[in-house]
């Protein structure tokens, strides 16, 4: 299948079907090479302009499945819920059902075991307008710990962290971060279809059956899970100090009290001290909070949305978007290069040009734009500031006539010319000499000289010293 087709062939797109995509223009990356179908039914169109490729999935939304609902009485682990993590833990793979995984029980896999452990984060990940559901499970008899040198939290072996996504009451994506028993992190991400449980996905996705407007949704790989979740230290991005310590916008409670307000959780999950430690560390700054400055706020959604691929480890390396080193200042000028800002030509900057892009957009892994992060870039690329002209080259002034109806000082022009600064005081012409200096005050006329000063005194007439005895007056002026 090439690129301007619309898939028309024999075989039939049914669930789980996967489609390789072989552009057929190879002068630019393909974004996508194989995507499978969400939904039985689709009609896959594809369609190129130059570099930019884009793939549609058309279908009926599929009847409704799984809703995930927040246990209300988190529970220590029991018997067999350490049985069941230690089974993903250990496994070598993670299952391809999100049922076989058996974190989540009941009709439809909408009840999470009891000891999963809700959680929210102070600042969420944009990603396409989806509302999400964090859960953490950490084994019994084992904690969380803090790493002061990086003021990150370290987890035990066994611990599973999930993110649940969905489009108010459709499920779209469940992801599992799983830190397994020979210390590697297992990633994946499981798409739920109409039948009411989730596949897991091993090559991009695409469904329609999610916000906004059934617009289209992606979902990663787990190759691209790693381009966030293994380049910045901890592989847990969210369940941290930063982003446990402070109050989401709109809320005046933070994730770390939501935990506390659970009795036992705190002192089961934690190590001794270290609640402590997480509500003592630096918090995450908010881009929605309009109490910090626009440079602040848009820096702080790059910091988040943006540097786990822009940051010096990153795969993305070669542009620095976090607030620690890259972003430090209100407008870091190393961003001046290669036009990634142009001062005071916000269409011109690539930033935004990549920001705005509808096909070959700035974060790769979502599809359609934040309004905040729209609003929080566009505004700070805006107001930076544009740097002083630089100065105009010095042209050579062309010898004048001085003053009115005066020759020039030893008869002729003088071959060294004053530029644009000679000191004419109110005069209205420039004194040219072959002189090194010529000052003209207050005067109409000008006075020249050839000698090495000329000294020219307010008045309506000048008068031209002559320095080297060779200069003549002229009694210019009116
Ligand atoms: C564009 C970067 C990016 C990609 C790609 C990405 N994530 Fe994340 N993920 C984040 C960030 C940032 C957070 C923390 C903020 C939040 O929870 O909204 C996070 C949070 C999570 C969490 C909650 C635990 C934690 O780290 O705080 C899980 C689970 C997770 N991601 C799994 C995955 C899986 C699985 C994939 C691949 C299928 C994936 N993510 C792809 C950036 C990414
Ligand atoms: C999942 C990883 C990832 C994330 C997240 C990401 N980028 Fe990128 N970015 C890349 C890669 C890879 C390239 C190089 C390929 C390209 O240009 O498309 C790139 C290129 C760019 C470029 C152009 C290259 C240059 O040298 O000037 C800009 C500008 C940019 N990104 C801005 C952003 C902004 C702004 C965000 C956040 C809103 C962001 N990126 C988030 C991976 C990422």
């Amino acid at each position: 299948m090439t690129h301007g087709q619309s898939y028309s062939g024999p075989m039939a797109l049914t669930e789980g079907t996967r489609v390789n995509l072989e552009p057929a223009k190879r002068l630019c990356k393909p974004f996508l090479t194989t995507l499978s179908v969400a939904v039985a039914g689709a009609t896959l169109l594809l369609f190129n302009s130059g570099c930019q490729q884009s793939y549609k999935l058309h279908h009926k939304k599929g009847s409704a499945a799984a809703i995930i609902a927040p246990p209300t009485v988190v529970k220590p682990p029991s018997a067999s819920d350490d049985a069941v993590a230690a089974a993903i833990s250990t496994g070598a793979t993670l299952p391809t059902s999100f049922h076989a995984l058996g974190l989540f029980t009941g009709p439809n896999a909408t009840q999470p075991i009891g000891s999963l452990v809700p959680y929210n984060v102070k600042v969420s990940l944009w990603s396409d307008g989806l509302d999400k559901k964090r859960f953490i499970y950490v084994p019994t008899g084992s904690t969380i710990t803090y790493d002061s040198s990086s003021s990150s939290l370290v987890f035990p072996k066994g611990t599973i962290l999930i993110k649940h996504f969905a489009d108010g009451s459709t499920p779209i994506e469940t992801r599992v971060l799983v830190h397994s028993a020979d210390e590697s992190w297992k990633m994946a991400t499981y798409q739920w279809n109409a039948s009411g449980d989730a596949t897991r996905v091993d090559a991009p996705a695409i469904t329609t059956a999610a916000a906004p407007s059934n617009k289209g949704y992606r979902l990663p790989s787990p190759a691209e899970c790693q381009y966030c979740h293994a380049t910045t230290g901890s592989p847990v991005l969210g369940f941290q100090p930063e982003q446990l310590n402070g109050a989401p916008s709109g809320s005046s409670t933070t994730p770390m009290q939501s935990l506390e307000a659970t009795s036992g959780l705190i002192a089961r999950i934690f190590a001794t001290g270290v609640p402590d430690a997480i509500n003592a560390a630096p918090s995450r700054p908010d881009p929605a909070d309009s109490k910090l400055s626009t440079s602040m706020r848009a820096r702080a959604y790059m910091d988040l949305n943006c540097s786990t691929c822009h940051n010096p480890k990153g795969m993305a390396n070669f542009l620095d978007f976090t607030l620690a080193t890259g972003l430090t200042t209100d407008y870091p000028s190393a961003l001046l290069a290669f036009q990634r800002v142009v001062p005071g030509e916000l269409n011109s900057s690539i930033i935004w040009q990549k920001y705005t892009d509808s096909l070959y957009r700035m974060p790769p892994v979502s599809l359609y734009q934040d309004p905040l992060g729209y609003q929080l870039l566009h505004d700070w690329l805006s107001a930076w500031p544009v740097p002083p002209a630089a100065p105009a080259p010095v042209s050579p002034s062309v010898p004048v006539a001085n003053g009115k109806g005066t020759a020039n000082g030893a008869g002729t022009a003088g071959t060294k010319v004053q530029g644009p600064d000679t000191g004419n005081i109110g005069g209205t012409a420039a004194g040219n000499g072959s002189g090194t200096v010529t000052g003209n005050m207050s005067g109409t006329g000008t006075g020249n000289t050839s000698g090495t000063d000329a000294g020219n005194t307010s008045g309506t007439s000048a008068i031209n010293a002559a320095g080297s005895g060779t200069g003549s007056q002229s009694a210019g002026g009116t």
